[in-house]
């Protein structure tokens, strides 16, 4: 698929699996990048490697002032970005009241509230413009319960709703917005969770090459939601019709039987 759309893209969580996915993918492009993270020696190590000019901004999201440095980056006019990849996230697996709650607290933190202000600088600039591109990155986790990944799980519920809202909002001031919903992807996401992924099928598993190309298409298509993978798909159609009754008796049994 060529990418003609977009000439500078900011990607948050560019440090590693999707993120950096969508780096080197946007990169191949000729599109030039800002990339977002904390881990600073990583996102160099990127930006050095890829052939388009790249910014680095490390930044803890989790931080209010360095959040708002990357709020500004979206809002500066001198060097516009016409496309936002609002991908950082994590999860905390366990149940809930034996989790750390600091931890639970830092996971709406930052897959909803860094995600939400990001949005809003990249959202009202771009429409000031009347042209540009959010790519939301939500997951399959949010399409129903999750228990074992409450927090995580209603946090990509708020993304994949918000994304929606905001698809309708700005669609006609001309800025597209786009959920990305990716099931399983084998990035370092797990291992941070501490998930122990042994029991799951490999055919549940992405690599981070086909959820990047599938979000960058439906985004050019100008989706409001994207899942990545049949399966996931098929996953996603049974749990947008079936009774919230039937999709919680579903995650209740899969989850008695360590399944999720
Ligand atoms: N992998 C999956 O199975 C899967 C499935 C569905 C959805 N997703 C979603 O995909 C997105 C990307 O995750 P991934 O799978 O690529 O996991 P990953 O390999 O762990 O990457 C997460 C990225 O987020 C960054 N990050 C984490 N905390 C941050 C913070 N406080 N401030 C700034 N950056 C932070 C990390 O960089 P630093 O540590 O350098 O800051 C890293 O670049 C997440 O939103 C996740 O929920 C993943």
């Amino acid at each position: 698929m060529a990418l003609n759309n977009w000439n500078r893209a900011l990607i948050t969580g560019a440090s590693s699996g999707i993120g950096e996915g969508f780096a080197r993918r946007l990169a191949k492009e000729g599109t030039d990048l800002v990339l977002v993270a904390r881990s600073g020696e990583k996102l160099e190590a990127l930006a050095a490697e890829l052939s388009v000019e790249s910014e680095v901004i490390v930044a803890d999201l989790l931080d209010r002032e360095q959040l708002a440095v990357v709020e500004d980056r979206l809002r500066d006019n001198e060097r516009p970005i016409d496309l936002l990849v609002n991908n950082a996230g994590f999860g905390v697996v366990g149940d809930f009241v034996a989790t750390d709650i600091d931890a639970e607290t830092d996971v709406v933190m930052l897959n909803v509230v860094a995600l939400q202000r990001l949005a809003h600088a990249a959202g009202s600039t771009m429409a000031e413009r009347g042209r540009g591109s959010i790519l939301n990155v939500s997951s399959v986790a949010g399409l129903a319960p999750a228990p074992g990944w409450a927090t995580y799980g209603a946090s990509k519920a708020y993304v994949t709703s918000f994304s929606q809202g905001l698809h309708l909002e700005l669609g006609p001031l001309g800025v597209h917005v786009t959920a990305l919903c990716p099931g399983l992807t084998r990035t370092e996401f797990q291992e941070r969770a501490k998930y122990d992924t042994s029991h799951l099928s490999d055919f549940m598993w992405q690599e981070v090459g086909p959820v990047v190309e599938a979000g960058l298409k439906g985004l050019q298509k100008n989706k409001p939601i994207v899942v990545p993978g049949r399966h996931n798909q098929v996953y996603s159609s049974v749990a947008s019709v079936a009774p919230s009754s039937l999709t919680r008796l579903a995650a209740n049994v899969l989850r008695k039987r360590e399944m999720i």
